[in-house]
């Protein structure tokens, strides 16, 4: 970041804006650009700020003003235009009538061979029946669905959450391999693929930001995503970006009844599809293709990260249908990941939500597959000491000591690990790492419960790293998801002592009353910004049950656990009443709970002791007292079985049983694996037994496969 120091310290900078010489404002703003933009680096891409969040923000509201005094001095790549932290004014919202999902990942060709198998067995096709998959290769860069009605371009979003992302029309329109208008185009076709930036072009593209003293990218994909993602289309117009099609959203009629076809049929169209997609009859030969593009990567002259299997016939895709997040019928085989050596400085503990201490290697900073790594996760003392999760010795025993030589990998987008270390580099003075028994954060004991890798605090909310993570949790996307509170605002609100449970951040408008000055004279915030906020809280009052389950943060509770509860209980009264009356290991209760498919008593004994821990549940009160909790709407108000719990016994002989359940989910019935007389419908195959004696004892209705099937015929 040598042009940081280039330019010289303004002796302006306290002058107000308005009694500045022209000269001095430009002056000003090349030095804010500079220091701004190497911040942003330092905290985006490298991780490691070196500069206050409040420091950060005077800099920011100073370009800004300057700007505003003197908009004629505005500079081309003024950080006030740059996606560092998109501002409330940002892009427009555009909800995806079909959700951007993403895909699986297998890294071996076991978990290819299994994923083959998975699907086999979800279709009912033994192992010689014939399926043809599509292989090609992964491009790195950022997912874009493209609305076409009529033949044109109406609208381009990112993918956002997979559920709304970001209106970027504008810009979609500069890029060259992004049809305007399409002849003999289904009405409605949203075109889906991958915007990239070629070797090439992101050579030149940061040798003239260097040129310019603007920020360069860490990679052709961040140079993807920022160049697209720019407030002023004007931008992403001088920038060269590419783009594939790969895959399609809603559409009015079918392209074709294969993928391949699909794809080609887009061709067609005039969109740019990869050359490198061939079908295969099987995993051994998708994993030929694999490693044949695996030779080609190098020259490709984009940044590919791996191959993507597609089950062919697009009828099989239907009836695999989807995971919570992941389609059933593709998975990504990904490349293996970059290694690097580099020097451990020292060993951090974190304390996360649950208290788990996890260990965190302070690298000398290395470069790996074009990223600058210092920091790395070390999982558990465990792993440090050199023992695996079973108590097996992993890298044939050798421990991590700060001092050493170790290798460093990334695999996919996650978090930096390490791998190995270099016993003969270790220096001659260096110590095993001693793991604390005591939480760094607050002091209290922390212990490891039996079976557990993980060392626990056990202050619980009086430890204030417990808090602030569960605080941070609360808000994050998949949860409370507040524009304008994220891990930077906990933090500042926590220490503060203005937020420190859930609830407060509802009540905080009200204890706020006069008090917006208080905030507003507080760094970086103005009044329009504290009103934007305290408007975005009071959004989130009205909130979907399964995204607050998730946000309450329960151990093993994730996304998908928390819809299944959210799905079987429907509103947030009848769980909490069912978890208030719930004890672990028995009763109706219990029993209930873990007959939920994807429950089981390792989750059920975690809510439950969650929603009965006496402080605990004082806290969820208080914040559910805030809140107006959506109950689940039948998923398909039409369908016949909607609310419904039904059973499947016996065999099936038109589906399978996976088949069967995540169809029936998916018209809004939940699957149940046992009869009670909460049951409300039986299908019964060949062979049912004691399930079908005990429905029909309580009298509940029951079906035969076919029955079942023209039940749902017309959904
Ligand atoms: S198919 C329903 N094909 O990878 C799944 N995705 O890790 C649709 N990606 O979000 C995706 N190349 O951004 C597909 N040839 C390809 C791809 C590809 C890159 C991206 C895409 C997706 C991500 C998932």
């Amino acid at each position: 970041m040598g042009h940081k120091q280039d330019i010289q310290h303004p002796d302006t900078l306290s002058q107000p804006v308005d009694t500045l010489s022209p000269t001095d404002a430009a002056r000003e703003l090349a030095w804010l650009t500079a220091q701004i933009t190497a911040a942003d680096i330092a905290y985006h891409r490298d991780d490691a700020p070196e500069m206050s969040d409040a420091d950060y923000d005077r800099l920011k509201a100073r370009n800004q003003a300057v700007e505003a005094a003197f908009p004629a001095l505005k500079r081309a790549d003024s950080p006030s235009e740059s996606i560092g932290a998109p501002t409330a004014e940002g892009f427009g919202k555009v909800r995806h009538d079909v959700p951007m999902l993403s895909l699986g990942n297998a890294f071996s060709d076991e978990e290819v061979a299994e994923f083959d198998l998975r699907i086999r067995k979800f279709l009912g096709r033994g192992a010689d029946d014939r399926l043809i998959y599509t292989a090609e290769p992964k491009i790195d860069g950022l997912s874009l669905s493209l609305r076409y009605e009529n033949g044109a371009l109406v609208r381009a979003a990112t993918r956002g959450d997979g559920t709304v992302g970001e209106d970027v029309t504008a810009n979609a329109r500069t890029v060259k391999d992004i049809p305007e208008m399409l002849q003999g185009a289904p009405a409605v076709l949203e075109v889906r693929g991958e915007v990239y930036m070629s070797h090439v072009d992101f050579a030149a593209l940061n040798a003239r930001q260097a040129e310019a003293g603007a920020k360069t990218f860490a990679n052709p994909r961040n140079a993807a995503a920022g160049s697209l993602r720019q407030l002023d289309a004007k931008i992403t117009k001088s920038r060269p970006l590419r783009f594939f099609a790969y895959a399609w959203g809603a559409l009015s009629e079918p392209l074709n009844d294969t993928q391949a076809g699909a794809i080609a049929q887009l061709a067609a169209l005039g969109f740019a599809t990869n050359d490198l997609m061939v079908t295969c009859d099987g995993p051994s030969a998708m994993i030929t293709h694999y490693h044949q593009i695996e030779e080609q990567r190098a020259t490709l002259g984009y940044d590919i990260d791996g191959v993507v299997y597609k089950v062919n016939e697009l009828d099989l895709q239907r009836r695999l249908g989807f995971r919570s997040t992941t389609p059933r019928w593709a998975i990504a085989h990904k490349f293996p990941a970059e290694l690097a050596w580099t020097q451990l400085e020292a060993i951090d503990i974190q304390v996360g939500r649950t208290g788990a201490l996890s260990p965190v290697a302070r690298l000398k900073p290395v470069t790996v597959g074009g990223v600058v790594v210092s920091n790395a996760t070390l999982h558990n003392e465990d792993y440090i000491a050199g023992r695996g999760g079973d108590g097996q010795p992993i890298r044939d025993g050798r421990d991590i000591r700060v001092g050493d030589w170790v290798q460093v990998y990334r695999a996919g987008d996650v978090i930096p690990k390490i791998k190995d270390v270099d016993l003969s580099r270790r220096p001659a003075d260096v110590l095993p790492f001693a793991f604390p028994a005591k939480c760094p954060r607050c002091g209290s004991d922390a212990i490891r419960e039996d079976g557990d890798a993980v060392r626990r605090c056990t202050g619980g909310m009086i430890c204030p790293a417990q808090a602030v993570e569960k605080l941070k949790h609360f808000v994050s996307r998949s949860a409370f998801d507040i524009e304008g509170l994220g891990a930077r605002q906990i933090e500042q609100f926590y220490d503060d002592g203005w937020i420190k449970t859930p609830a407060d951040i509802f009540t905080l408008r009200d204890r706020f009353g006069r008090g917006i000055k208080q905030l507003k004279n507080r760094e970086g915030w103005g009044e329009k910004s504290a009103q934007n906020l305290f408007d975005a809280i009071d959004e989130k009052r009205k909130i979907p049950l399964r995204r607050l389950i998730f946000a309450l943060g329960i151990r093993h509770v994730g996304e998908a656990a928390a819809a299944t509860l959210a799905n079987h209980f429907t509103s947030w009264s009848a769980f909490e009443a069912a978890m208030t009356q719930a004890q672990v290991g028995n009763g109706p209760e219990w029993d209930e709970l873990i007959s939920i498919d994807g429950v089981g008593a390792v989750m059920a004994t975690s809510v439950i002791t969650a929603m009965q821990q006496v402080a605990e549940r004082a806290s969820i009160d208080r914040l559910v007292a805030q809140l107006d909790v959506e109950d689940v709407a039948a998923v398909v108000a039409d369908s016949p079985v909607a609310g419904k719990t039904v059973v499947f016994t016996g065999t099936l002989e038109k589906m399978t049983r996976a088949e069967a359940k995540s169809r029936a989910e998916a018209l809004g019935a939940k699957v149940s694996g046992s009869v009670s007389a909460k049951t409300d419908l039986l299908v019964a195959g060949p062979g049912a037994g004691s399930k079908a004696k005990k429905a029909a004892e309580l009298g509940i209705e029951t079906i035969d496969e076919d029955g079942w099937l023209a039940l749902i015929a017309d959904t």
